[in-house]
This record gives structure tokens, sequence and C-alpha cells, in this order.
């Protein structure tokens, strides 16, 4: 029996999950946590959020809110999909507790007197208009390595290196959109460099980690060597630097300092919880436990580089990565998925829409393992129509309609040779199959589990219990017992995958234990017993038509306004105007600086404007089109001159240009490019 703990990256408490979220770290770390139960192995599974950085105080800005009411607000928006999801943690807890910000300081400290850290005065950026200093990802540019134009200054998301501001080609500010200014400033810093010799011949020994994660660390740290980090920010949310020192006054510790410790205090909340606060060390200071973080590739220098060299730091007993299981992107209809254009398919509304075991299989049957893999609804129809209902489902269906027309029990056995055949070839798979689970092949074990009922399925055709039924009724009680025991089997081995209808599928055998009790090995020689009642059977997967497949489609595209134009509405023409009428209109380009949702009028925003040096306030209803975040620093137009009006109690100062569907279900705000604000449009 081994033990293991294992954790899934801890989602920023900033937003709702998607399926590419569920795809890359979440999903595949349960699989293999149930996998490696029903092994018998001893498994932890922590999580939580992420509840500090720029990720939140951005999201807070935007909305005007408290970074803690977006943390409170999403750390249950997000532990309700993975609810939805069938994800169970031992452990979901949250890193604005008071548990985890001093843990993590006495990471800081224990770092600091084991000359891991060092202080800096170093050139920051600045944004005037805003009057503050920019911790890196308030920082976007060109990525240096791979020029995609929408870098931050920690990371850039389309090549996944590791940045600095600096290294920003035409770096602006996210907070205004200007070119920032460099001012002198005071850190805290990580000297990484300290651990390089340790992490290389660490990483050297994983021959069996992905590539994605050794060689793409190894190859980082060959040519670029590793220097010393800013661990400490200026921001007025996070973990203060436990320091009584007045420059550390007002900073807070980097948030992917404090994150990866939040799977240590998460494990000690639920040591506390399970009432023995000890325990969490049997898995964090045990060399025997193995400790496998599931992570998306972004978060692969974190993880392989930055996180151990905490843990390291320590000069203490904690164990490191025993594996980093990391996964790709998961793209959606031939797309990257983007949360500010709405590309997306969101947990929780899709959870509403089908059953958590079709889309935990749809999901992992196209995990994107070694490269990016892509979701579509087709694709995720025919996982359910083709192979969990036609395939699965059937087997399961025929054999309990059958059983139960003759009698609804599991009827004595007398096992001929092609019968231990056919279990020998159900044991031979699920080896395979559990194989796979220990080695993060979800996709390969889908199909060797679609494989199990194939299996079941050749068998009940070949015996066409239907004749026997006729011909030979003694024959036919041993065939039933044998595709019942073939159910039993199909149970077990697709409980990691579809859990709720394996657990389905085992009452209906008449079981009363729990299947995760189950353990493998004992599965293909415990057979069920004979005379066994079994429970009424029901349809485990209804056929998903192809009009609720257009309408998750017709939906995506409207969410993000890519919805063809046909259909458009021929518009009447209003009376000619003169030119002189038209230069009457006063059109200005305007920047959006704070938005936010007036007490009496829930429908509308409350945009606060600058046009060149004025400031005004405008009411607007384009509320279900755009979130906050995708208006604050956008450039807008407006008609500069309209006369003021009162909308619902507040004060509108000028009107903006927007271009709609006829139906109004897609609108987009006019965007004037990069023309400062204050600028007349003609
Ligand atoms: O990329 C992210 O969503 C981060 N919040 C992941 C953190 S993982 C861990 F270190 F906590
Ligand atoms: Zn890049």
């Amino acid at each position: 029996m081994a033990r293991y703990l294992v954790t899934s990256a801890l989602p920023y408490a900033n937003g709702p999950l998607h399926v590419g979220h569920l795809a890359g770290a979440y999903l595949p770390a349960d699989i293999f946590v149930r996998s490696r139960r029903l092994n018998g192995d001893d498994v932890i599974y922590i999580c939580g959020t992420d509840e500090h950085g720029v990720p939140i105080t951005i999201r807070a800005e935007a909305e005007n809110v408290s970074p803690r009411e977006i943390v409170e607000r999403y750390h249950i928006d997000i532990k309700e999909s993975f609810d939805n999801f069938s994800i169970v943690f031992d452990n979901f807890s949250g890193t604005a507790r008071p548990n985890h910000a001093k843990l993590s300081q006495e990471f800081f400290l224990n770092l600091l007197k084991n000359d891991h850290i060092m202080v800096k005065e170093e050139d920051q950026f600045y944004d005037e208009q805003s009057d503050r200093f920019l911790p890196d990802r308030y920082v976007e540019g060109t990525c240096p390595k791979c020029q995609d134009d929408k870098a931050r200054g920690d990371q850039c998301d389309k090549c996944g290196a590791l940045l600095t501001p600096f290294e920003l080609i035409k770096p602006r500010s996210a907070l205004s959109g200007s070119k920032p200014i460099i001012k002198s400033a005071k850190h805290w810093y990580l000297k990484l460099q300290n651990f390089e010799k340790d992490l290389v011949t660490w990483l050297e020994a994983k021959k069996d980690w992905k590539d994605n994660v050794t060689k793409f660390m190894l190859g980082w740290i060959r040519t670029d060597g590793l220097h010393e980090r800013a661990i400490t920010r200026n921001i007025n949310w996070g973990i203060p630097v436990p320091l009584d020192d007045p420059e550390a006054d007002g900073k807070v510790l980097y948030v992917w300092f404090d994150a990866p410790i939040g799977y240590i205090s998460s494990t000690i909340e639920w040591a506390e919880r399970v009432g023995k606060p000890e325990l969490w060390k049997d898995y964090w200071q045990n060399p025997e436990t193995r400790l496998i973080h599931f992570i998306g590739k972004d978060n692969i220098p974190f993880h392989a580089v930055i996180w151990p060299s905490l843990l390291m730091g320590q000069n203490s007993n904690w164990i490191l990565p025993y594996d980093i299981p990391a996964n790709e992107y998961l793209n959606l209809e031939g797309e990257k998925i983007s949360t500010s254009q709405n590309w997306a398919v969101w947990a929780n509304e899709a959870a509403k829409d089908f059953p958590a075991d079709t889309l935990r299989y749809a999901i992992a049957a196209n995990a994107p393992e070694s490269k990016d893999a892509d979701f579509t609804w087709t694709f995720f129809q025919s996982r359910n129509n083709d192979e969990l209902a036609n395939i699965y489902g059937n087997l399961v269906n025929r054999t309990m309609t059958f059983v139960h027309k003759e009698g609804g029990i599991v009827p004595e056995a007398n096992y001929t040779e092609r019968d231990q055949k056919h279990f020998k070839a159900l044991s031979d798979k699920l080896q395979e199959l559990f194989s796979a689970f220990e080695n993060y092949k979800v996709r390969e074990a889908c199909k060797l589990t679609m494989d199990l009922a194939r299996e079941g399925n050749r068998y009940f055709d070949e015996m066409k219990p239907w004749e026997l039924r006729k011909t030979d009724p003694e024959r036919l009680k041993t065939v039933l017992n044998v595709c019942l025991n073939t159910l039993r089997i199909l149970a077990f081995g697709s409980y990691c995958i579809i859990p709720n209808t394996s657990e389905k599928l085992w009452k209906m055998l008449g079981q009363e234990s729990k299947l995760s009790a189950e353990r493998v090995g004992s599965v293909v020689d415990n057979m069920l017993a004979i005379n066994q009642k079994l429970n009424p059977s029901e349809i485990l997967f209804r056929k998903i038509e192809d009009s609720e497949i257009q309408a998750q489609i017709d939906k995506l595209n409207k969410q993000s306004g890519r919805k063809k134009m046909e259909g458009q509405e021929k518009l009447e023409s209003k009376p000619e105007i003169t030119i002189e009428d038209f230069q009457k209109l006063d059109l200005r380009v305007a920047e959006v600086l704070a938005v936010d949702v007036p007490e009496k009028a829930k429908r509308l925003y409350r945009l606060k404007i600058k046009i060149g040096d004025e400031e005004r306030q405008i009411m607007s209803s384009i509320k279900e089109y755009y979130n906050p975040d995708e208006l604050v620093g956008k450039k807008i137009v407006i008609v500069y001159n309209l006369k003021p009006a009162t909308l619902a109690g507040e004060l509108s100062e000028g009107m903006l240009l927007a271009a709609s569907t006829s139906d109004k279900s897609i609108l987009f705000l006019v965007d004037p490019g990069d023309i400062p604000s204050g600028a007349r449009v003609n």
C-alpha cells in the first residue's frame, strides 16, 4: 500500500470555472485519486481557492467591491462546480484564511534565516495616471519570446515563458493602458540561484515525468540560469511581509509565494477537521509519501522550480513533489477558450443541462494529456450516444431486462472454458485500465472502460440467451450469471470516470456496500452471490438530441458575440439630414475608469469615464453584454454634447455608441482603437 498526497492547482477565486479548467488540473486528478483508492492505497486529495494576488484585485477593482467579497463569492461558486462534477476533495480551503497566512510568513522567515532571501532596491513600473506601483500582472505588453501582444509582466500565456515586466516590449499599464514610468522601490527576492544545482539534479532524476515538465524546465535553467526573483509586491491585498521594517509596510508576499503553501495549510485544516491535528505531518514530512501535483501547463515553472526551492530552502523535512502531471490546454470548437470573450463552456451551466458523468466521460476521453485538445459539442454528443448509451447503457439494459424476466436473481453457474476465457479477457482489460490510471492516461482509460462493455456485448451476442431460453435453460443460467458478473466488473472499472453511474449499476446488482469500498484484484474472483436478488433497473444514459447540441452551439455563439448576422432584419431608413445636422453632434473618445451597479437600478451600469482631462459619469444598459473587467480601461465613443439626463435617480452625462443586432442579442461598443481619450470622432 502506498501513501499519496494529491493536489490540484488552487484556482484563483476571481471567476467561475470552465470545462478547460476541469480538463487540466481537476478531473484527471479526481480520476487518479479514485483509482488509487480502489487499488487500496492511502490517498488524500487536497485543494482550495487561491485568494490573493493581482487576479483578485483586478477583478475587485473592476467591480468596485472589496477583494474579500470577490473571493468569498467565487470560492462558493468554484466549490459548487466541483460538486456538480463529482470532483471530491478531502479538503477544500482558501488562502485568505488565517492559518495559511501564519504558515506562509513562517516559510518566508525561514528562508530569510537560511540566507535564501535578499533585499534589493530596484526600478519598478509606476502608473502616473493611477498613482501607483504596478505589480507584474498590472503590466502588459509584447512577449519577447513569442511576440504575443497580450503577455503579462509575470508570464506569457501563449508560450508559457516566465517574464519580468521589463522584458515586455511596449509595456502598458493594465489599469489605464498608459505607458508606465520607472520608479525605484525596495523588494525582497528569493535567491533561486541557490537552488539551481539541486534542482537540476532533482529534475534530471525524474526520468518518467512528462517531457513538458522536465525538458521545459531543464531547458530554461540551462539557457538562462536561475536568478533572484521578487517575492514581495506593492498591493493592499495579501499576506503582509512579516518584518519590522518601515520599507515592508504596505507590501505583501507575492501570490506565487503563498499559493503552493496553500496545499500544506489546506492539509493542516483537514487534519484538524478529522480530529487528528498532527496527521498532516504523515503526508508532508514522510519521505514515503508520494506528493503529486496536478496542474495546467501555465503552472509548470512555479511547481517544478519555485515551489521546490521554497521547500528545499526551509532546511527541514518537507518532501518534494514525486510527480507533476501537467496537462496542456483544452480548446473549444477549434478556438482557444477565452474568459474575457466568453468563449467558454461554464462548468455550472453545463452541469444544469447534462449529467456529471456524461460531461466527465466526454472531457476525459479528450483530455489534453500530451498536446492541446479540442472540445466540441458534437464530440460530446457522440461520446454519449455512441458509447455511453449505445455500448455501456445497452449492455446494462439488455442484461438487466433479460434477467428480470427470468426471475430477477443471480442464477447459479457452471462456468465453461468459454466463460473463463471471457473473465480472463475482462481481468486483463481491468489491469490495463488500472495501469492507464496510474500513468495519468485518462483518454486511454475511457477507451479501456468502453472495451469492458464491448467485451460484455460480444459475449451476450455470441451466447444468444434469447435462443438458450428455448433450447438450453441450464446453460442460460450460467450465461446470465456471467453477464451479471460482467456488469459487476464494468461498474467497478468505470467507477473512476463515471462514479455516479457506477454506483447506480452497483445498486441495481443488489449490492449493499458502497462501490468505493471495493478493491481491485478481488473483483474477478469475487463473484456475485448466487440467488442474490437484483434491484429494478433504470436507463443509465439518455440519448442527447441534435437540437440540444445545436442549442449549446447557439448559446456559445451568442454569449461570445460570434453569432452570424444572418437574419438581421432590414432596417427602415431615418429621414435624411444635412452635414450641418451631423456636425451638431460632438462625438468623443472616452476611456472607462470604473464600473459599478447603482443601488436603485440593478440593470444598469454606472460608468466613470474620462474624456481628456475631464471625468464624467454615464448610465448605460450594457450590463448583459459586458463584465465590468472587460470595460475598465476600454476606449469607447460617446455623444459628448448630449443634454445630461437623470436615469434611475443617477446623473448621466452623455451616451455611448454601440452596434447591436435588431433583436438586441448581440451588442458591441464602438471601438476607437488606440486613439487617446478626448479625441474627436468625425
Ligand atoms: O493559475 C492559477 O490558477 C493559480 N491560481 C494556480 C495556483 S496553484 C498553487 F500553487 F496554488
Ligand atoms: Zn510568449
